[in-house]
């Protein structure tokens, strides 16, 4: 999903002023340098793209959503399927259209499709003057000056060190109640027909005492509920240097969730293969950690789960759901499924349908299979399940899950939940939307109540994608 940032940098920018350059008259009389930012990809991405801002913001430059009038265009990419490298393409096309009203116009490309495509974007998208991967963000200032100089710039260096645990990030197009925290950057699982491994690098864990201050920090400024955000978040693991101090994933939880009983921790995304019991306890030991775990299935049959390296079966994936039931009997589970990946038949396919059933998602993210060049799939495996068959399975996994949500919506109908108040709903100013823990919107006639306050609702109707309920005391 694209999005298009618009926060305000200004306390964070410092008052200096540059002199005898010539901006537009706007960004001269501010003394500034105007950024504009558009990111795409997972929640990782746009939490990247609050560092961006951050750097940005130290080096002189204040955001702009006026594309025309930027010095500088960032696009932060995602290579996950092939349709999302191709939306990138199409803005590079209109950014390129910009740049000849505006030639002194540097375009960047950040993120996965960056440290994927390296230096061959420069030469095959030509008017793009900067390539700078997700672990090279602290070299943008220096990158800049070569561009300004006439030099074209890359740097796709991945770090195993890396995680701009030193950097405040600047909350971008946020409503100031909720906040994402990255909590590690990589991945060391090669999931056969996942490029993030080779986008990203390998895995490593923030300082915990640095994520703890940065929570606290926000609690602090009147945010209620933190995302912890990793791409295996429970093989989470930080050791001091010394080795005086080892925090793992449900510990960081727990330090997280006693900053103050009020902010909502939430975090993702768990592997089925290194959830732990501990984790679900300490879930069930803190009220504020939110009862939703996503935990991607891909697909429910085990030759298949082999073939894509997932490294757990359909057993064992079972097992985990149970003892999510067994722990936390309130608990919501969200998954991600994959349709028509490599040599999947018919019958593999119908064991998908079922462990969606017997896992009883509330929601689900359900895609295509897109084959990633140089991953291990596509070095092993046939792309050999035609388009339409594709196509029929992942609608057979869409009205699936439509199913699932809309009966796990009505046994909510006539429970009372807490809810965060999140703003007004997008369908009617009189009436505001939240979450409750299981992270369900949930939308209510707004009464007295304000944003970023806790109120209960009783769910009195449902819809599949939402439930609609009235404030009680
Ligand atoms: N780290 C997370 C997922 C990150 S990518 C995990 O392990 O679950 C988000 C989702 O994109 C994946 O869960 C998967 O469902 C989907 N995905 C990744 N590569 C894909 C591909 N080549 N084709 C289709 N979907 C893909
Ligand atoms: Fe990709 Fe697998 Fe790592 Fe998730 S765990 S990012 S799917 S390699
Ligand atoms: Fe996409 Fe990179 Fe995230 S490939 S899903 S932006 S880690």
């Amino acid at each position: 999903m694209a999005k298009q940032f618009s926060g305000n940098v200004f306390d964070k920018v410092q008052d200096e002023q540059r002199q005898g350059e010539v901006y537009t008259l706007e960004a001269t009389a501010a003394g500034k340098k105007k950024m504009y930012l558009e990111s795409y990809g997972c929640q990782m991405n746009f939490s990247d793209s609050e560092i961006v801002a951050s750097i940005m913001a130290e080096n002189n430059y204040v955001p702009t959503t006026a594309l025309e009038e930027a010095d500088v265009v960032f696009i932060n990419t995602c290579s996950i399927r092939e349709n999302a490298e191709q939306k990138v393409r199409g803005r590079l096309q209109v950014f390129r259209q910009h740049k000849k009203l505006k030639p002194d116009m540097t375009i960047g490309v950040l993120g996965c499709m960056a440290e994927r495509l390296k230096s061959k974007l420069l030469e095959q998208e030509k008017l793009v003057d900067l390539v700078v991967g997700p672990d090279a963000y602290k070299d943008l200032p220096n990158l800049l000056s070569q561009v300004e100089s006439g030099q074209p710039a890359v740097n796709v260096l991945l770090s195993r060190e890396e995680t701009y645990a030193d950097i405040t990030p600047v909350r971008l197009g946020g409503n100031g109640i909720l906040a994402f925290v990255t909590i590690m950057r990589g991945c060391d699982n090669m999931c056969s027909f996942c490029v993030v491994p080779f986008t990203r690098g390998r895995e490593r864990s923030r300082d915990a005492h640095s994520i703890i201050e940065e929570c606290r920090d926000l609690w602090q400024r009147g945010y209620k509920e933190v995302t912890l955000l990793g791409q295996n978040v429970d093989s989470y693991h930080y050791t001091a240097a010394d080795g005086s101090e080892n925090v793992n994933f449900a510990q960081l939880l727990a330090l997280v969730a006693q900053i103050d009983p009020g902010l909502r921790v939430r975090f993702s995304t768990s592997h089925p293969k290194d959830i732990t019991d501990e984790v679900l306890h300490t879930m069930a030991a803190y009220h504020n950690i939110c009862k939703n775990i996503h935990l991607p299935v891909q697909s429910g049959n085990t030759e298949v789960l082999k073939r894509m390296n997932r490294t757990y079966d359909r057993a064992w994936y079972l097992n985990r759901v149970e003892a999510i039931r067994r722990i936390l009997p309130d608990c919501a589970i969200t998954s991600d499924v994959i349709a028509g990946f490599c040599g999947e038949t018919e019958e593999q396919h119908q064991d998908t349908l079922s462990i969606m059933e017997l896992s009883g998602y509330t929601m689900s993210f359900m895609f295509k299979y897109s084959e990633r060049p140089g991953t291990l799939a596509a070095r092993k495996f046939e792309d050999d399940v035609p388009e339409e068959v594709k196509s029929r399975r992942l609608q057979e996994i869409i009205d699936l899950q439509g199913k699932l949500s809309l009966l796990s919506n009505e046994q909510d109908v006539g429970k009372t939940f807490e809810v965060l108040v999140e703003g007004p709903s997008r369908k009617s100013d009189e009436h505001f939307c939240g979450r409750n823990s299981q992270n369900k919107m949930i939308v209510f006639p707004k009464g007295n109540t304000q944003a970023g306050q806790y109120v209960k609702v009783k769910v009195e109707r449902c819809t599949q994608a939402t439930l609609l309920g009235n404030l009680v005391d």
